[in-house]
């Protein structure tokens, strides 16, 4: 996710005014991904932690404290903290950082990396004015940037964290479906890329909602209607409300693990 964040900003102006520098577990995947993100990358977090002013979490929920542990007394109020960790609160963090550590936490999604995602986030009391304001800022650099409560952070994360994999799943079986039906196989990806793309575009363009833009493509006894009514008996209302439920329980339970 963090790559997806770098990806998104390295050509954005508002990032020119900071340097990028990352760690990862291993001096190998640091010189991996330090010749795919062309910034400085390494294994040393005690010294990421002194050198910057600006931390992102982005490491797995379940990892956050055996990574954070060594060095709480590295962080001060001066350290602005952004965690990405999906389920994990700003009261479970400020346990392992400085007790008046500004935190924003946050949930992005991959669409960032193309300046298309969407991102909410959520700031601790004494998060500094300016600071918040210049958070806000990077993340609007890369898409619909919203500030929520957290106690809405965990529907959020099933919603836009987690929907992009929800609509790629999608994407892959009306692939392959429409392969099986003859179109021919290079074309297939860029026409449900279109397709998904377009119908987004119009959802958000449109001023319609989605039902009233799914009743105007569906005439009487036609082609459309005929799918629709597939969807509709095989319960697609009821797959997508369990489907984002089992997400929003798993994203909560996440945060139990601190
Ligand atoms: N994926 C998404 O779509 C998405 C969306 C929203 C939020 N998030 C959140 O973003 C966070 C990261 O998820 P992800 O999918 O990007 O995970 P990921 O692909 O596994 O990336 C985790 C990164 O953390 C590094 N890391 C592991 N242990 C470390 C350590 N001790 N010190 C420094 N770096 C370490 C890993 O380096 P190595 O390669 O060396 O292991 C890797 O680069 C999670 O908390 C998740 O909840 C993800």
């Amino acid at each position: 996710m963090a790559s997806a964040i770098v990806r998104g900003l390295q050509h954005s102006a508002l990032a020119k005014r900071y340097q990028f520098c990352a760690t990862t577990s291993s001096a190998k995947s640091a010189q991996k991904l330090s010749k795919t993100l062309k910034i400085p990358v390494h294994n040393d977090n005690a010294r990421l932690i002194r050198e910057s002013d600006i931390l992102v979490l982005a490491v797995k929920p379940q990892q956050i404290k055996e990574v954070l542990k060594p060095f709480t007394l590295l962080f001060d109020q001066n350290k602005v903290i952004i965690s990405l960790c999906a389920g994990i609160t700003i009261s479970s963090l400020k346990k392992l950082l400085h007790k008046k550590s500004p935190i924003a936490r946050c949930m992005p999604n991959t669409p960032l990396s193309i300046k298309e995602g969407v991102s909410a986030l959520s700031f601790s009391k004494a998060f500094p004015r300016k600071s918040k304001q210049a958070v806000l800022a990077l993340f609007s650099e890369l898409g619909l940037t919203i500030e929520i409560s957290e106690s809405k952070f965990d529907a959020f994360t099933a919603l836009c964290g987690c929907g992009p994999a929800f609509v790629f799943e999608i994407a892959h079986h009306l692939e392959q479906t429409a392969k099986s039906m003859g179109l021919p196989s290079s074309l297939v990806s860029p026409l449900v890329a279109q397709m998904l793309y377009g119908s987004s575009a119009l959802i958000k363009y449109s001023n319609k909602s989605p039902q009233t833009l799914c009743q105007e493509v569906c005439s009487p006894k036609g082609a459309t209607i005929e799918g629709i009514r597939v969807l509709r008996s095989r319960q697609i209302a009821q797959i997508l409300q369990t489907t984002l439920q089992a997400s929003r329980k798993r994203a909560h339970a996440l945060g139990k693990l601190l």
